[in-house]
């Protein structure tokens, strides 16, 4: 069930009304609920139950301190992409031991401090950055554990934007390249391959492209007799952003993967992002103009590309709703749109809306993943704060960045 919902007319998130934090707490924000993120990861991780997967919070979907400390007490580990994320997600008290680092350009720093944080894998996407490793991994006199990524040349069906795993993409390395360096793994002396990852894209829908990529790496690891401690299956999770799509069903994909696991005997690594947060989360928002064009009327929000990128980046659909409902419509196309010069900074367009007058609240649905942490300081807008309620109360997560503070850089 939904925790964003309206009780008599206004939207509610758990149980409290987002027009009661609006009377303190200025407009644009992101408004979390605390129950849906626990939600979502129990939910994720009940239907993996068979498999006792480790859940690695993908933190490059929302990278809030409290959401990850939430997530790191409910259980979960992280999936990291930079020094920044490995800090942050060690400073929110996720152990070591339960970080995975993927990324195609990590640096010879980021190497150097995964090392010594001891981390679980770094997960490698090249043999020159394998090489990089070894060498520093030498020089810290230390034998590191490491993962493959594995580019199986698998069409996720996703967004052409955020597929990752067919051969054109520059993630992961292709069978062959791992299948060489494989063999000649003594050259690679100070590092342990105890890991295959892969992830395939974000947003999918279907378990076809997924029982592909378990196909393929079930065939790489027992034709070639590979042990392995973990195999990491990466996030790519799709959630419904509109009333016509349907979540992945994941009770089918962990079928799939329990298979797999009976054959391949290793522990399962699991990068949820969207998945966990992605409904978890609204960005509210006021009407600051109405301006009537001559084939739509333009719905002027204090929210920008800046803070919300994805209708920008992706032409992603995101729901828009009233905090309070009434009951006349708006004749004609409306277009909401924000405050950025740049054309493309709008976020969705619709016919019969309701009537909307400047100074109406409005919140764009499901932006918990991909939002505050896509968002920057474009135009030179201080990022906006971040609030989660919990029950009744709720608690300011990050404070809208400072104007001052911001324009002395
Ligand atoms: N693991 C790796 C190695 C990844 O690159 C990603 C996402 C994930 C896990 C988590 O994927 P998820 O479960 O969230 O789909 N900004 C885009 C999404 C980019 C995803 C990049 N990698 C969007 O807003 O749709």
């Amino acid at each position: 069930m939904s925790q964003f919902r309206y009780v008599k007319n206004k939207l509610y998130v758990e149980g409290l009304s987002a027009s009661y934090i609006i009377k303190n707490n200025k407009t644009p924000f992101y408004l979390y609920s605390q129950r849906q993120i626990e939600n979502n990861f129990q939910n994720f991780k009940k239907n993996f139950k068979s498999i006792n997967p480790l859940i690695c919070f993908a933190t490059k979907a929302n990278t809030n301190h409290f959401v990850l400390k939430l997530l790191g007490n409910l259980g979960a580990g992280a999936d990291v992409v930079s020094g920044g994320e490995l800090l942050k997600s060690i400073k929110s008290g996720i152990k070591p031991n339960k970080i995975v680092f993927s990324g195609v350009g990590k640096t010879a720093d980021e190497i150097q401090l995964a090392i010594k944080k001891n981390i679980l894998l770094i997960n490698i996407e090249s043999e020159s950055e394998a090489r990089l490793i070894n060498q520093i991994a030498k020089k810290l006199n230390k034998n590191v554990s490491v993962g493959f990524r594995i580019n199986p040349n698998v069409d996720a069906k996703t967004h052409k934007k955020i597929s990752t795993g067919k051969a054109e993409n520059k993630f992961g390395i292709s069978i062959k390249e791992f299948l060489n360096i494989y063999k000649n793994k003594a050259a690679f002396n100070n590092l342990k391959i105890d890991a295959l990852s892969v992830h395939i894209g974000s947003q999918i829908l279907s378990d076809i492209p997924y029982q592909k990529t378990l196909n393929i790496l079930t065939s790489i690891i027992l034709k070639n007799n590979i042990n392995l401690k973990y195999v990491d299956l990466g996030g790519g999770f799709g959630i419904n952003y509109q009333n016509n799509q349907k979540e992945i069903n994941l009770s089918r994909y962990s079928k799939l993967v329990k298979n797999f696991q009976k054959k391949i005997n290793c522990k399962i690594i699991f990068e949820p992002g969207r998945f966990i947060l992605g409904n978890a989360g609204v960005l509210v928002n006021k009407v600051q103009y109405i301006k009537k064009g001559t084939k739509k009327t333009f719905v002027i929000l204090d929210a920008g590309m800046n803070d919300f990128m994805r209708p920008a980046l992706y032409d992603a659909y995101h729901d828009i709703i009233p905090l309070i409902k009434n009951n006349k419509k708006h004749s004609g196309l409306i277009e909401f749109v924000g405050p950025i010069c740049e054309t493309t900074c709008k976020f969705n367009q619709f016919k019969n809306f309701q009537k909307i007058a400047e100074g109406d609240y409005m919140a764009i649905k499901d932006v918990g993943a991909y939002g505050s942490s896509l968002s920057s300081n474009y135009n030179t807008k201080p990022l906006i704060a971040e609030i989660i309620v919990k029950n009744k109360t709720y608690k300011v997560i990050r404070k809208k960045q400072d104007l001052l503070k911001l324009i002395k850089a």
